[in-house]
C-alpha cells in the first residue's frame, strides 16, 4: 500500500500546497482557423470577457453560482479601478449543458462580441466541444470546473483553475482504502459522458493499485432514469463503497433507488455531487456519502474567508466550489492582463502560463506552462444532516 499523504483535519484550514507537474502532455495541433465574421464597431475602453455557463438545463445550480461568483469578481476589479485603467465586462451565455450550444456561444463571443477571454463553461464535454473554437482563433479560454484530462490537451490557449479527474480518482480510492478501511468497490456511471467515465477509470485504476477489489464496473447513459438492473447485478457482490462519479440530479436518483433495493454500501463521488439540489433529491439515501470537492466553504485562509462573508452579503445564500472557481478564473485572468500589460489573447495566454502562487479562494494557484493545468489540493466533503461537512484536506 502506498504512503499515505492524508491531512485530516477537525478544523478546514486549507494550506494549499502547490506542486509543478514535471512534464505535460504535449498539445494536440490547433484546428484550422474559422473563417472571421464582419466585425462590429468595438465598444470603447472596456476589456469584454465571455462566460459560457449552463444557466438552465439539468445542471443549472451550476451555471447559476459560476454567474454569481463571476459577476462578484468583476464588481470587485471594477470597484478598484478594472485593469490596465479599463472597465471589465462580462457576456453571459446559457449552454444549456449542451456541448453544440458551447460551441456556438463561444463562436460567437469570439466574432461578434470580440471579448479577450472566455471563462467556462461547467462540464468537460461542453468545455471540449468549445475551446478548440477558441484556441484556433487564439483566444484563451479559461474553465473554472472542467475537471477532465483532455480539455487543456486541446491547445496552448486552454486553461483550468480546478485539478484533474486523475488525481480526484485517486483521492477518493485513498480516502475509501485509508480513510474508511474499505477493500471492495463497484462503479456505477454515465459511460456517454467524458467527466464521469474518466472518473470512473481513473477510481478502479487506484484503488485496485492500492489493494482493493472492483467487484462491479457498471455503466447507463445519459438521460436514464431506472438504474435497478445494474443497482440489482451491484447488489448481488455487496460492495462496501459504491462509487457514483456523476452529477447531483442523477447521483440522488441512484442513491434513492440503491436504498430501496437494500444496498448497504457507503456512496462515493465526485464534484459533480456539490450542489444544494443533491440532499433534495437524495434525501435521506445520499446522507453518510462522501465526495471530492475542490472548496469547502469552511476553509478558513483569507481569501476564502473573504469571499464566502462577500457572497453571503450579495446572495443569501452559502458559495460552492462552482462559484469559489468561476471567481478564481476571473481573478486569475486579470491577474494575467495586468501583467501582460495588454489584452491579445497571445500575451494573455503567455501571461496565464506564467502564474505562479496566485492566492486564489480556491487555495494556491501555480500553472504548470506545459500541461496548463494547476496542481492543487482536493477536499472531501461528507453528506451530514443534508450539509456538506470539511472531512479531509488531500494534498497532490
Ligand atoms: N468537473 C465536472 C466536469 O468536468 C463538473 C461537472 C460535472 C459539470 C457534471 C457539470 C456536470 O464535467
Amino acid at each position: 500500500m502506498r504512503k499515505t499523504k492524508w491531512f485530516v483535519s477537525a478544523i478546514a484550514t486549507l494550506v494549499v500546497a502547490v506542486i509543478i507537474a514535471g512534464c505535460g502532455q504535449p498539445a494536440k495541433p490547433a484546428e484550422p482557423a474559422k473563417p472571421a465574421e464582419p466585425a462590429k464597431p468595438a465598444e470603447t475602453g472596456d476589456i469584454k470577457i465571455g462566460l459560457v455557463v449552463p444557466m438552465t438545463g439539468d445542471v443549472a445550480t451550476f451555471g447559476t453560482s459560476m454567474k454569481q461568483g463571476a459577476d462578484m469578481a468583476v464588481k470587485q476589479v471594477n470597484d478598484k479601478g478594472g485593469v490596465l485603467g479599463k472597465k471589465l465586462v462580462l457576456r453571459v451565455e446559457d449552454d444549456k449543458n449542451q456541448p453544440t450550444e458551447t460551441a456556438a456561444a463561444v463562436q460567437k463571443m469570439i466574432s461578434q462580441d470580440k471579448v479577450a477571454v472566455i471563462i467556462g463553461s461547467a462540464a468537460s464535454k461542453c468545455t471540449l466541444a468549445g475551446a478548440p473554437i477558441a484556441n484556433s482563433n487564439k483566444i484563451p479560454m479559461v474553465t473554472p470546473t472542467s475537471t477532465n484530462e483532455k480539455v487543456t490537451q486541446i491547445g496552448e490557449y486552454a486553461f483550468r483553475v480546478c485539478f484533474i479527474d486523475p488525481f480526484q480518482g485517486d483521492v477518493m480510492a485513498k480516502f475509501a482504502v485509508d480513510n474508511l478501511k474499505k477493500k471492495t468497490a463497484a462503479c456505477l456511471f454515465d459511460v456517454s459522458n467524458d467527466y464521469t467515465k474518466g472518473l470512473a477509470e481513473a477510481f478502479k485504476a487506484s484503488f485496485e493499485k492500492m489493494g482493493g477489489k472492483v467487484v462491479e464496473y457498471q455503466t447507463y447513459n445519459v438521460g436514464d432514469q431506472d438504474f435497478k438492473p445494474q443497482l440489482t447485478k451491484i447488489k448481488s457482490k455487496d460492495p462496501e463503497v459504491l462509487f457514483l462519479p456523476d452529477y447531483y440530479n442523477t447521483v440522488g436518483l441512484i442513491a434513492k433507488q440503491a436504498r430501496e433495493i437494500g444496498i448497504k454500501s457507503v456512496f462515493l463521488g465526485g464534484d459533480g455531487w456539490d450542489s444544494a439540489e443533491l440532499t433534495k433529491i437524495g434525501d435521506k439515501a445520499i446522507e453518510g456519502g462522501f465526495f471530492s470537492n475542490h472548496y469547502s466553504p469552511d476553509a478558513k485562509n483569507p481569501e476564502s474567508v473573504a469571499f464566502r462573508e462577500e457572497y453571503e452579503k450579495t446572495y443569501k445564500g452559502t458559495p460552492d466550489s462552482f462559484a469559489a472557481l468561476a471567481y478564481d478564473a476571473i481573478m486569475i485572468t486579470v491577474d494575467a492582463i495586468g501583467r501582460a500589460g495588454k489584452t491579445d489573447g497571445a500575451a494573455i495566454k503567455d501571461a496565464l502560463s506564467q502564474t505562479k502562487n496566485f492566492k486564489a479562494v480556491s487555495g494556491n494557484i501555480t500553472i504548470d506552462p506545459a500541461t496548463r493545468n494547476p496542481i492543487k489540493s482536493a477536499v472531501v466533503l461528507k453528506v451530514m444532516d443534508g450539509k456538506f461537512a470539511f472531512e479531509a484536506l488531500v494534498n497532490p
